[in-house]
């Protein structure tokens, strides 16, 4: 059995190194050496692989190397009925926790507005209401939506959250639905984007959902760019509608340097390192999932084509 990687972005050799040690009679090779495309019934990606997956006849799993699929579903024509999996890792969710909770923190305690004075040589303290007075709104109560707002919720913020469907996570107020979509803005004081880019999720964050946002309002994107309109979100930072925006993610990646949001106020911008897919803490997931399409088993992590996520 071979596997076919292929990743501009990740090291071929961390991954290949990771799954000697985790599935060792398994040949991995590395895109464009595909061998013979036979003996391939494993892809492992993260570009978009247009029809590129059609070649292997014998595919019989695509795994994702990240969380999102986006990249996968919007631009490769896949072969029929072969499962695809995403990375659902326990040291990739504590990555997000982590950025997600340093960035509510940084709008919070107002560090941007502390760094603006300081530039100036200005001593000033400003109003700092308390985190239970903080309403934090979880756009997407996921693997990683979840573990973040369970973690703002217990070091004190007022969680609420966003979904397709209800959820019941304790402490957290539940909206679900385009229909509950105003009223869930409407209570967030801090906006954390945690979406899958889907077709239903693309630019939702936009000149409408921003204005329904309270007035001074922070935005953190942690998830994929497209769910944001950038022209929309430089507008509401202009204008002041925004006090703030953190985005680790773009539309374009890595972001231009002559890309205006470079130049916004009031932005603080990341490169797509939130959280972070590792090969020694990932590739065991693989494959083990591996194992469970040998056995006949279906695989975990599994994406809905159909939802996109
Ligand atoms: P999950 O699939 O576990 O969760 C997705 C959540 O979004 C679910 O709560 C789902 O609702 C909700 N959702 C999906 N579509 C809609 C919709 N149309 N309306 C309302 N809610 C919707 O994803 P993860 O938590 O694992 O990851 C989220 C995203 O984070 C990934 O897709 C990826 O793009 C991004 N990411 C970014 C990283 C970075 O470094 N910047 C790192 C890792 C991931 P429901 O629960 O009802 O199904
Ligand atoms: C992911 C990512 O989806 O790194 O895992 O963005």
């Amino acid at each position: 059995m071979s596997l076919i990687f292929c990743s501009r972005t990740d090291d071929p050799d961390e991954w290949r190194a990771a799954f000697a040690e985790a599935i060792p009679d398994l040949e991995f090779r590395i895109w464009p050496d595909v061998g013979e495309v036979d003996d391939v019934e494993i892809a492992l990606v993260w570009d978009p692989m247009q029809e590129k997956l059609l070649r292997f006849p014998n595919l019989k799993l695509i795994a994702s190397l990240g969380a999102g699929v986006d990249h996968l579903l919007a631009a490769t024509t896949l072969p029929d009925g072969v499962p695809m999996t995403r990375i659902v890792d326990g040291n990739l969710t504590q990555g997000m926790r982590e950025w997600v909770l340093l960035q509510t923190l940084y709008c919070h305690r107002q560090v941007p507005a502390y760094w603006a004075q300081q530039r100036r040589q200005v001593w000033r303290q400003l109003g700092q209401p308390f985190a239970q007075e903080r309403r934090v709104g979880m756009m997407g109560l996921g693997v990683l939506g979840a573990a973040a707002a369970e973690a703002l919720q217990h070091i004190g913020f007022a969680v609420s959250s966003w979904s397709r469907r209800q959820k019941c996570l304790a402490g957290v107020n539940s909206f679900a639905g385009l229909d509950e979509l105003d009223e869930f803005l409407a209570a967030s004081d801090i906006l954390v984007c945690l979406l899958p880019l889907t077709p239903d999720t693309e630019g939702i964050v936009n000149s409408r959902t921003l204005k329904a946002l309270p007035e001074g309002a922070c935005l953190i994107n942690g998830a994929r760019g497209g769910l944001v309109v950038e022209a929309d979100v430089i507008a509401a930072l202009e204008s002041g509608r925004l006090a703030h925006a953190v985005l680790d993610v773009t539309c374009e990646e890595p972001l231009p340097a002559d890309n205006t949001l470079w130049r916004a106020p009031n932005i603080t911008i990341t490169p797509h390192v939130a959280s972070i897919t590792n090969a020694g803490s990932c590739a065991g997931l693989v494959a083990d999932n591996i194992r469970r399409v040998r056995a006949g088993e279906a695989p975990q992590s599994l994406v809905d084509p159909t939802a996109g996520y």
